[in-house]
């Protein structure tokens, strides 16, 4: 033993736990105190027509290295959660694309698409419960359907829980129509869904009416 004996081993392992919480503390704590009204708005969130104190996170594809933080979000979100298992197959299934919204190092929220020709099925979508009504699941949708608009994509698709009156409200919001229902899809409680659809060139014309109102 050297000089400082065991206290060097403990003294290094402490300052190691603060390396890792540290960065992801202060994230959260300037997030979760900033209350919606505050400061911060920017041109971009003034188009995507956002309350002041909404989050604006930084929308991007995610890649497997995300694995870990999808499973959190996911195992708080949904009553029959998505393994990490199932999210490792969604990176190396073709027509699976995986986006997530970050703050700072942060991932915040998330959404699986699958694309099939000019067609986007919606087939998973959550954010961090701590950051929830703030904006986040309806800039990281809009970023992505805009991208995919210009890639080709026409029409979206999702099923959601006839239950799930939160994002059945997000996608109302969003000019998403319901076109139907699916009798007990959900095979861990028999619920039904709804289908819900949005053509992309009309939400597109929307919001650029929005924009130059
Ligand atoms: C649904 C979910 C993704 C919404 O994420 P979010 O970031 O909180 O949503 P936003 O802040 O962007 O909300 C946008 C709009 O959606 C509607 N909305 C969102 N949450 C709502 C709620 N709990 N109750 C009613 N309306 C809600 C509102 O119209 C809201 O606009 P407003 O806050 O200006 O009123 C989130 O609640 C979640 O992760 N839920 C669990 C997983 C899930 O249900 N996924 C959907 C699978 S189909």
């Amino acid at each position: 033993m050297g000089r400082f004996g065991w206290k060097r081993p403990v003294g290094l392992f402490l300052l190691g736990i603060y390396g890792v919480i540290q960065p992801y503390w202060l994230v959260m704590t300037a997030v979760l105190e900033s209350p919606r009204g505050g400061e911060g708005m920017n041109d971009k969130s003034q188009q995507l027509g956002l309350f002041e104190g909404d989050i604006v996170p930084v929308v991007c594809r995610l890649s497997p290295a995300s694995l870990d933080d999808l499973s959190r979000i996911e195992s708080e979100s949904s009553q029959a959660p998505w393994s990490r298992k199932f999210f490792a197959y969604e990176f190396e299934n073709t027509f699976s694309r995986t986006y997530g919204a970050r703050v700072g190092a942060q991932l915040v929220g998330f959404v699986v698409i699958h694309v099939v020709a000019d067609e986007v099925h919606i087939v998973n979508l959550a954010v961090d419960q701590r950051l929830r009504r703030r904006g986040v699941a309806r800039q990281l949708v809009l970023e992505v359907l805009d991208d995919l608009h210009c890639q080709g994509a026409e029409w979206v698709y999702l099923e959601v829980r006839v239950g799930n009156q939160a994002a059945i409200s997000l996608y109302e919001k969003l000019g998403f129509y319901r076109a139907g229902l699916r009798r007990k899809y959900y095979s861990d409680n028999g619920e039904d869904a709804v289908l819900m659809t949005l053509k992309l060139g009309e939400l597109m014309a929307r919001r650029s009416g929005e924009v130059a109102a």
